[in-house]
């Protein structure tokens, strides 16, 4: 039922057919460094250009006669260097490094260690490639064609807006100014602090925003254009808006509802408030991700945020109010305390993709929506992670080029379901208290993975770290392979063993020298189905487990609640035992999903063995199977879909063949 979000689901074309060489690359240096970037834009709606001037307050901390930015496509016309109470040094040369996307400002003397003004002017281009500075098009209600300037500058094309230090890394405080024709709507992360006349030109005004909090340059946004909104305010003092298309401000409403519901819950779960006195959520015509998380100004494409009140389904509200979820979760979560370097990115999108669950689940209970994340993420990384050309969840990225690549469904999906078991390990009070330790001691700096497996750690006393790297730094996940026997007439023994799970079934037929994983395993039994009747940590490739009060007739189950990142191959007495609990129901739904999920993905691999799967269909038929059955049905759509299509072609092209023999020129279309 969830929409697919925007990310690539394969992996691209060059790296599945030859790998290109990796581009060698350099960070940024850190002789100088900005504190506060002063920047005026005015962009042009009818020219698709606009002039920039940037006064950013730098400190040198090592003498050097050059500086050195991120810039790409953008003309500087001037550059120059104000010491704190010293001369003006007029830059003498700008060397632009095109394919690192670098520009390095040359001075005629050593600018010296201490504070300092930056000052560059520059023009650049409205482009029409969905990033950086571009523009929108859209048709006002009477059928005029019109464009608004928008922002999308994660993860590295702010450059392309405005000379700067484009790296998440090096963060500084914004004064953004924006002159702008004066019937258009102007937004950037801050609320307006002015707005008076262009002097030069009185069909525009010159809008200020309030100097926003220390931030990434990726986060930094401004939309011109014209919009609707609605507004409300959120019980903890934020003003909260829905900006839509002229005329539609009505299909804002619900995903108003959303962020507001929104805004406390996670106020109160990580007990940090929300930093800026206002948010803003737009929806923008031409958007090429699903949504973005711009502190206090979130961008959307329509149909990520508009819903209509008369005519929408469930499904459809669903995904709003999961991406909605999602973004505000970045404020605190990315936002607040930011990723150290793109190789974290991981962590900030699997996290909110865990997190806007738990989020809508507190807003919305009667979504159901856990048992939608596990048919819709967590299967999904399970399919595509078992495949022999997945990759580990976190990959060292590089060069700028590198970091489109890692926004996948791995990152997204497998990012969400690792973090879903961890904290089902932690337990939500240990994991609200690592959160929030790591929130207020990171807040307005940069982290790393490890700094939050070292706050869970603590908060827990869990080895966490051992047990993530295990789950982010390799590949692939187990199948844990289960066998049981009774003693002592009410023990249950359980031999438990992991081996790693592989679509195209065991390398020469062996698993040896496979990976291990630190496998977190929970296990209940019919006495109370959703209840964990016992933890263990599966550290080593195999262990027995000792469960004791289980009568003979009681049947176990590993993985309640379907959390665990594994699938499961129960010997043939424990799955025929398990039947009577699908059939009665006893099962909650996500544990038959689960189920289901892992005896499908077991059926492939065990064609060769026909007493097993003729046990496997046996339990899968006892499963009511929504799942299996849509599966099937999308299966019969599309081919037929394929036969429809190629039978219109068909009839076309014989119409088009008995036309010409006729003597008649028939345009041709399909
Ligand atoms: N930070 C991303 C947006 C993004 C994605 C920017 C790719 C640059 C490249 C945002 O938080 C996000 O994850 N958006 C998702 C929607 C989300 C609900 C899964 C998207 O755009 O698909
Ligand atoms: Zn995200």
């Amino acid at each position: 039922i969830k929409q697919t979000p925007s990310f690539k689901l394969v992996s691209s074309v060059s790296t599945l057919f030859s790998m290109p060489e990796r581009r060698p690359f350099v960070r940024l240096p850190t002789d100088v460094y900005p504190v506060n970037y002063g920047l005026r834009l005015k962009p042009d709606l009818i020219d698709f250009t606009f002039e920039g001037k940037l006064e950013a307050a730098v400190e040198v901390t090592q003498g050097t006669n050059q500086i050195v930015m991120n810039c790409a496509d953008i003309d500087i016309i001037t550059a120059s260097f104000v010491p704190e109470g010293g001369e003006e040094i007029n830059a003498t040369g700008f060397n632009y490094q095109n394919e690192d996307e670098k520009v390095t400002l040359c001075f005629p003397s050593t600018l010296q260690k201490g504070s300092g003004s930056l000052k560059i002017d520059f023009v650049g281009e409205l482009n029409d490639k969905m990033k950086g500075f571009y523009r929108s098009k859209y048709m006002t209600p009477s059928g005029e064609i019109r464009y608004a300037a928008v922002t999308q500058f994660e993860a590295t094309d702010a450059r392309r807006a405005f000379p700067c230090w484009d790296e998440p890394a090096i963060k500084a405080t914004f004064d953004i100014t924006l002159i702008v024709p004066k019937d258009r709507i102007s937004l950037s992360n801050m609320n307006v602090v002015d707005r008076k006349p262009y002097p030069e030109d009185h069909s525009l005004v010159e809008v200020t925003f309030a100097t926003t909090p220390i931030m990434s340059t990726y986060l930094v946004a401004f939309v011109i254009g014209e919009y609707d909104f609605v507004e409300s305010q959120s019980s903890d003092g934020v003003t909260v808006r829905v900006y839509t298309p002229v005329g539609k401000a009505e299909q804002g409403r619900f995903a108003l509802e959303v962020a507001t519901k929104t805004l406390p819950f996670y106020k109160d779960y990580f007990r940090v408030p929300y930093p800026l006195p206002k948010i803003d959520l737009i929806a923008i015509a031409d958007f090429a991700a699903g949504a973005m998380e711009n502190w206090g100004l979130v961008t959307y494409r329509e149909t990520a945020l508009l819903i209509d009140p008369k005519n929408s389904c469930a499904s459809s509200r669903q995904w709003v109010a999961l991406v909605v979820g999602h973004e505000l979760a970045h404020q605190w979560f990315g936002n607040l305390v930011t990723m150290e370097w793109w190789t974290h990115l991981w962590l900030n999108e699997g996290f909110a993709s865990w997190i806007e669950y738990l989020c809508v689940d507190h807003c919305f209970p009667e979504y159901d929506i856990w048992t939608q994340f596990v048919s819709a993420d967590y299967t999904r990384a399970l399919d595509l992670d078992a495949l022999d050309n997945s990759h580990p969840i976190e990959v060292d990225v590089g060069h700028p080029s590198e970091v489109d690549e890692i926004f996948d469904a791995i990152s997204y999906s497998k990012g969400a379901s690792v973090i879903r078991m961890l904290h089902n390990y932690i337990g939500d009070e240990d994991f609200r208290m690592g959160m929030n330790a790591y929130l207020l001691k990171f807040q307005h700096k940069n982290a790393s993975t490890e700094d939050l497996w070292e706050c869970l750690e603590q908060a827990s006393g869990k080895p966490i770290a051992a047990v993530m790297n295990s789950w982010t730094k390799q590949m692939g996940f187990p199948i844990i392979v289960v066998d049981q026997e009774q003693v002592h007439g009410s023990d249950r023994v359980l031999k438990i063993s992991q081996k790693k799970f592989c679509a195209s079934g065991p390398r020469n037929g062996t698993y040896e020298n496979c990976p291990n994983w630190m496998v977190p395993i929970s296990i209940c039994t019919s006495e109370d189905p959703s209840c964990t009747k016992m933890k263990v940590l599966l550290d080593q490739p195999e262990t027995t487990v000792n469960i004791t009060n289980v009568a003979p007739d009681h049947w176990i189950k590993i993985n309640p609640g379907t959390v665990g990142f594994y699938r499961i191959q129960y010997s043939s007495a424990m799955l025929e035992s398990l039947l009577p609990g699908i059939r009665d129901l006893t099962l909650l739904p996500v544990d038959r999903l689960g189920l289901q999920n892992d005896l499908f993905s077991l059926l492939h691999k065990q064609a060769d063995m026909q007493e097993e799967k003729n046990r496997i269909e046996r339990v899968l038929g006892a499963i009511p199977a929504p799942d299996l059955i849509q599966r099937v049905l999308n299966f019969a759509l599309s081919v037929l879909t394929v036969i429809y299509t190629a039978l219109c072609i068909q009839c076309k092209l014989s119409k088009q063949l008995y036309s010409i023999k006729q003597g008649n020129s028939v345009p041709f279309s399909v």
